[in-house]
């Protein structure tokens, strides 16, 4: 008998209602691409205990303590933010139509409307203040007043990739239950999976029932990968090199906010809800640049008890493959030399593909470079 771990708060929030009639409400909010998404994670539980958008005391709590107001663990403040007319228009108790290009996907009963305080979420969510973080960017580029309050998701978005890779919690959680599977590893990224990332999540896998492929589909920064053409690579590599029983691909439809270390936490009990009793935490998870340290999303973790988080953090090395141990390694398990460790990064990976050229063998497998050469190669053509 398979026992899935319980979601974040104990219960897995249900906001879907959808296909209500919405046409009655005449008070609309934008939703940007970012608060799109957090309307389904919200609604579809993904995001539990969140039942809406974050009042003031628990923003201010999050941005302070990655703790909601009641104390739950919480890092990543998730808001709705509106401009100072709309804030001004908006009245508590008012229910309002939470609409995108003249779709409504969803609803908010309105509690409260409240000004940001973008420094403060810069400085402690973000860690800086420099707009040139694309987390801080996308932050300071929004709207200055949030509104709060519970919402339902009346419409999901439209989909990108395959109906089967859209997976809400509560099916996900049914899956792994199917498959008889209790532990499962939960892996984010929003990278193609290359030797390293196979590397963590086999020596995860060996000690757990299955893995949890939920590659990050959202708002990325425009040099990041394609999620379509991820897509494609993801699924050639598991044909190839994977147990198909064991390993569920599934998307994950929010925005990256490149927080590190916050979203390091924010990742992990976010795959809790969708029922992994595991979470892959390598090097600079979540990172850009050089804002974070290499191990400080993993050094997070230790700001709450285990209980608290539920989810257990699987913490890896910076892994590589090492020409003279002819394997994948780290520092931990190999002893030789940095010249013999094949070690290229993202910026370079990119930069290599875009051109048509080939990371070698012992960074990426053949048919996942031919996959992301391919799919950059025809989105040139289109765009040009
Ligand atoms: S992320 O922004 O989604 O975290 P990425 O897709 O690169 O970026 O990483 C996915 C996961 O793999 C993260 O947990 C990250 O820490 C880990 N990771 C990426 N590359 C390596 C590596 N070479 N060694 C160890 N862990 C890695």
């Amino acid at each position: 008998m398979s026992t899935i771990i319980a979601p974040h708060g104990g219960t897995l929030v249900n906001q879907i209602n959808e296909g209500a009639d919405t046409s009655a409400l005449t008070t609309k909010i934008e939703l940007d691409a970012m608060a799109l998404s957090d309307l389904e994670l919200i609604g579809n539980g993904a995001y539990s205990p969140l039942t809406g958008f974050l009042n003031q005391e628990d923003y201010h709590s999050v941005v302070e303590n990655m703790r909601l107001k009641d104390g739950t663990p919480w890092s990543i403040p998730i808001t709705l933010p509106v401009n100072k007319e709309k804030a001004n228009e908006l009245q508590p108790g008012q229910k309002a139509a939470l609409v995108q290009n003249g779709t409504t996907y969803g609803t908010i009963t309105i509690s409260e409307v409240y000004s940001s305080d973008k420094e403060k979420e810069a400085e402690n969510v973000y860690l800086t203040k420099e707009s040139a973080h694309p987390g801080v960017n996308k932050l300071y580029g929004r709207p200055d007043y949030y509104v709060a309050g519970e919402i339902e998701l009346t419409k999901r978005a439209e989909k990108e990739h395959d109906e089967k890779f859209y997976l809400d919690p509560a099916q996900s959680r049914d899956l792994f239950k199917d498959l008889g599977w209790s532990k499962v590893v939960g892996f984010q990224t929003r990278n193609p999976v290359h030797r390293a990332h196979e590397y963590i999540q086999k020596a995860s896998l060996e000690t757990v029932d299955g893995l949890f492929l939920n590659p990050l589909v959202g708002e990325t920064k425009s040099d990041d990968i394609p999620s379509d053409v991820r897509m494609k690579s993801y699924q050639v590599l598991l044909e190839n090199y994977y147990p198909a029983n064991r390993v569920v691909l599934a998307v994950f439809s929010a925005a990256m906010r490149y927080a590190g270390p916050r979203e390091a936490i924010f990742h992990s009990l976010v795959r809790k809800n969708f029922g992994c009793s595991h979470f892959i935490v390598g090097r600079d998870h979540a990172g850009v640049g050089d804002y974070y340290g290499t191990y400080d999303a993993q050094k997070i973790f230790s700001h709450f008890t285990e209980d608290e988080l539920g989810i257990t953090p699987m913490f890896f090395e910076h892994s590589f493959y090492c020409q003279a141990c002819e394997a994948m390694a780290s520092h931990k398990t190999c002893p030789h030399d940095a010249k013999h460790h094949v070690i290229l990064s993202g910026t370079k990976v990119r930069e290599l593909l875009r051109n048509g050229e080939k990371p070698p063998k012992t960074f990426s497998r053949p048919e996942v470079v031919e996959t992301l050469i391919e799919g950059l190669r025809d989105k040139q053509t289109t765009d040009s």
